[in-house]
Parts: C-alpha cells; structure tokens; sequence
C-alpha cells in the first residue's frame, strides 16, 4: 500500500471491498444475485428516463448531430441550455467492435466547437478523434471513426474538445453516451445508461456563467442531474441484476457514489470489462471516469448518493465568495431513488469470467518520463496560461509549459510501451486524461490489471502508469479532465508514429 493513497484506491475502485475479492473464487456472484430482504418506504421524483438510443446497423451507425441551444425542464424548472439534437443528454450512440461511426456534426452555437468521443481507441487523424479540428459558428464537419475489431467493450461518451470552450459547453449540456456492445454479454434482467451532469442555472432558467476563481478550482453545478432529471426514480423487482453504466459528465465534480440496502459489483471501469466483477460498497468516479456496476436488487427503497470527495483547494481560496460553496461540499446528493418491489426477478445464470486483461507490467518498458502537473503564481514561463480577470496570476501547466496545438511535446513509436509518472505538486487534484490509448496503473494492488483512460493524480501526489501505442498513428492530447484546467492551459499534446 506504500504510494497508494485511500483517495486512490477509491479511484481504481477498491474501496470498501477487500482485493482478495479480485480473485475470490465465487464468493462474488453470491452477492451480484441480490436477495429479497424485506421492505421500506417508497421514494418520490419522476420515473427515470433515458436518453434516446441509436444502434449501428450491419457495420454502420450514421448520424447527424447538432449542437445548438434548445429550451428544456430541469428539475421542474425552464432551462435555456445547450444541447445535443435537443436533448440533455443526446443521444445514446451504441455501436460494436469494427463498426463504422459517421457523424455529420453541425454547430449551432455562437462560439467554436468541436466533438471528441472519450475513451475510444481510434485513429486521431484527419476527420476521425481529432481534437484540433474546429467547427465555426453555423459550420459543419463529417466525422468518421473507424473501430478496431477488437475494440474493448464498455461504456464511453462523447463531448465537445475545442480548446478554450470545453468546460462552458459541457456545464451547458452538451454530452452524451456511447456504447461498445460486448460480444459476451453479461446476462441482466436490464441495463440502465445513467449519465450524472451538473449545471447552475439562474431563476431566468440561463446557465450562469463560471466566474475566475470558480474556473480555477474547476466550476460545480449547483443542480446535480441524472440523464437531465433531478432525482428521478427507477424501479426493480427483487433479485434482478441490472448493469448500470454510469458516465461522470461533470466539468469538474467528482463523484462518490453509494447505493445503500443494494448489493454492487464493478463490472468495469472505464474500459474493457474486469475478468470478475468486484464487490464494493462505493465508487469513486473523477471526472470523465465511467463505471459499469451490477446492481443486485434487494427489497426496500434505497438513494444513491453522490458523497462529497475532498479534491483539495488553493491557498487563500476559503475565505470569500468561494467559501459557501466550498463548504456546500459537504452535504451528500440524491441523485436517484430505486425503489425495489413486487413479485421477485427471473433468476439469471451466473456471471462469467471475462477474458484476461493485457498485463504491461511483465512487458519491456521502451521509454520512461515524467509529466509534472502543476499550478503556478504566473510569473515568466506561466505567462501563456494565464486567464484573464482575477486570476490572472495563476498559471496551469504540464512540464511548465501551458497547452499550444502547434507544439509536440511528447513523441512515442507506435508498438512500444512506455512507463510514465505523473506528478502533482500542487494543492488539488488532477484526474489526468490521455485520448486513444487507456492506461495501465501500477501500483501494489496485485490481481488483475487497472485499466482507466482518466486516472486520478492526488494533491502533492504521484501515480504511475503504462500505455501500450499500438499500432494507431497520429498526433493527439492528454489533459486534466477538470475541463476548466484543461481551457486554462493544462493540456500538452502527443505524437504516435
Ligand atoms: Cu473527455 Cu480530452 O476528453
Ligand atoms: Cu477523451
Ligand atoms: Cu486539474
């Protein structure tokens, strides 16, 4: 356990259940298939609902997307946001290994944008995962993403990337989830797509825009919604084994979740699926993070609660207009009510083992480097990434230098593996990203592999980790998925050749 904080092994998941479950023979799925225990009172809030599906059809799904504001109810509330064809979410794309992805993206908004689909491990190149392309105001651009056949299944999302504008257009609701079926599914009596956003809107129903220090700490929402609803309700019948795919689409929140009375079992964790589901009585998703958990269902009604995750803050930052917010953290959040009743669930047959997980830590290690994240005072070399406003002083970096589209920092060879450490040396937490290419954390914790596409980089921490550059080429990013870190210059680009 020498480097591995509590706050990280909440992140890879493994809080709350001992890692021998990783490899416990059985144990596992006696609690995955729930039980009938007896009742509770019932929950309140409208029925769950879930954002509309589209499914690739003999190797294609072609769609058009639109990005434009549009007029919805939030939480009983008229709210003027941004959407994805007028829906918050937008659409669910679901699609398989070797399927094609075409999507013919217009913008509607007044400012450029942009989409990047997260977690896929396709080409960044031309008009496929490019997050350098940008889409004028009243522009259009066709989008084509070519999956691997053996693309990992599991849930993935999408969301624009223009550089400056990412956190303002996700706190506005633009989002959304995609799918990669597995060829092996998981037998459930149902699957949920549950996609957690937040938003502040004012009594007009306007999102109210981040002021400087709130972009600093990384802005949250006021209002915490599940698939655009506020506390809504979903119901069960007793010892059903649903998968639910949770996508963290929150600027900057972090997400604790627990679901108390009900038995929970990690499917997967941002890609992939785990060999064996582990049993946990929380999750921590940062953002960007997706988990897919196996909800046994018990009698009773139960809430699943988004806990406050403390993510640091920045000397001198709790005392004026942030403190109330700051000290808001604390009260936990109803993001859901399931209310399980009724005549009991068809039994399922057990959950079988998913294939084994690429293990790089036995593999050749080609190159190792070091990616410090840090937040600095400005001065010379922060000069770039400085923000307007108040905090013009504060400076978001990766190697002391703020993001520039037109400068490669990190050049590796397609094929090879490399080890990188991740160094946070400032008072906050960074979850880092990296497009394409998912990564392997290290660390004592034995069993199977960690596989995450965002990895969490604790306050005056450090995390290790692999990637395996396959044979995909081209030139993409990595940044801190507090997407007001990443528009304020904490973002440095790759090249795969
Ligand atoms: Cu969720 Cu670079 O993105
Ligand atoms: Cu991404
Ligand atoms: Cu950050």
């Amino acid at each position: 356990m020498s480097h591995l904080t509590r706050r990280q092994l909440l992140a890879l998941g493994l809080a709350g259940a001992g890692t021998a479950a990783v490899g416990g023979t059985g144990l596992w799925w006696t609690a995955c298939r729930g039980d009938t225990t007896s009742g509770g009172p019932s929950g309140a809030g409208n029925d769950l609902l879930e954002p509309e599906v589209l499914n690739s059809r003999d190797g294609v799904l072609e769609m058009a997307l639109v990005a434009a504001p549009a007029r919805i109810r939030i939480g009983g509330q008229e709210a003027n946001v941004h959407a994805f064809n007028g829906t918050l979410p937008g659409p669910t794309m679901r699609l398989r290994g070797g399927d094609t992805l075409r999507v013919s993206m217009t913008n509607g908004l007044d400012a450029p944008t942009n989409l990047h689909v997260h977690g896929l491990h396709v080409s960044p190149e031309g008009n496929g995962d490019n997050p350098f392309v940008s889409i004028d105001p009243g522009g259009s651009f066709d989008y084509e993403f070519a999956l691997p056949d053996d693309h990992p299944p599991g849930t993935f999302w999408y969301h624009p990337h223009r550089h400056g504008h990412v956190a303002n257009q996700l706190a506005a609701g633009l989002y959304g989830a995609l799918i990669i079926e597995s060829p092996d599914p998981v037998p459930v009596s149902r699957e949920r797509t549950l996609v957690v956003s937040d938003i502040t809107l004012d009594s007009a129903g306007n999102p109210v825009a981040a002021s400087s220090p709130e972009q600093m700490l990384g802005r949250e929402g006021q209002t915490v919604m599940v698939n655009g609803q506020v506390r809504p309700r979903a119901t069960a019948a007793p010892g059903a084994r649903e998968q639910w795919r949770i996508v963290n689409a929150c600027p900057s929140r972090y997400l604790r979740l627990t679901l108390d009375g009900q038995t929970l079992c990690l499917l997967s964790r941002d890609t992939g699926r785990l060999p064996r589901p582990v049993d946990v009585t929380e999750v921590t998703l940062a953002p960007g993070n997706r988990v897919e958990l196996l909800v046994g269902a018990r009698r009773g009604t139960s809430t699943l609660l988004a806990t406050p995750v403390d993510r640091g803050t920045m000397p001198g930052m709790m005392t004026g207009p942030l403190a109330g917010a700051l000290t808001a953290r604390d009260e936990p959040i109803e993001l859901l009510t399931l209310e399980v009743t009724g005549a009991p669930a068809e039994e399922l047959d057990p959950v079988p083992a998913g294939p084994a997980l690429r293990d790089l830590r036995t593999e050749p290690v080609a190159d190792r480097r070091t990616l410090e994240f840090a937040m600095g005072m400005g001065g010379a070399r922060g000069m770039r990434g400085r923000t307007r406003g108040p905090g013009s002083m504060m400076s978001f970096t990766i190697n002391d230098q703020p993001f520039d589209a037109d400068r490669t920092d990190i050049t590796v060879r397609a094929g090879t593996v490399e080890e990188w450490t991740l160094i946070n040396t400032s008072p906050m937490d960074h979850p880092m990203h990296l497009h394409v290419w998912p990564m392997q954390v290290l660390g004592d914790e034995g069993g199977s592999p960690t596989w995450q596409d965002v990895v969490n980089i604790p306050a005056f921490g450090r995390v290790t980790v692999r990637v395996a550059f396959g044979d995909i080429v081209g030139r993409t990013v990595y940044h801190c998925h507090i997407l007001d870190h990443e528009d304020l210059g904490m973002m440095g680009t790759i090249l795969a050749r």
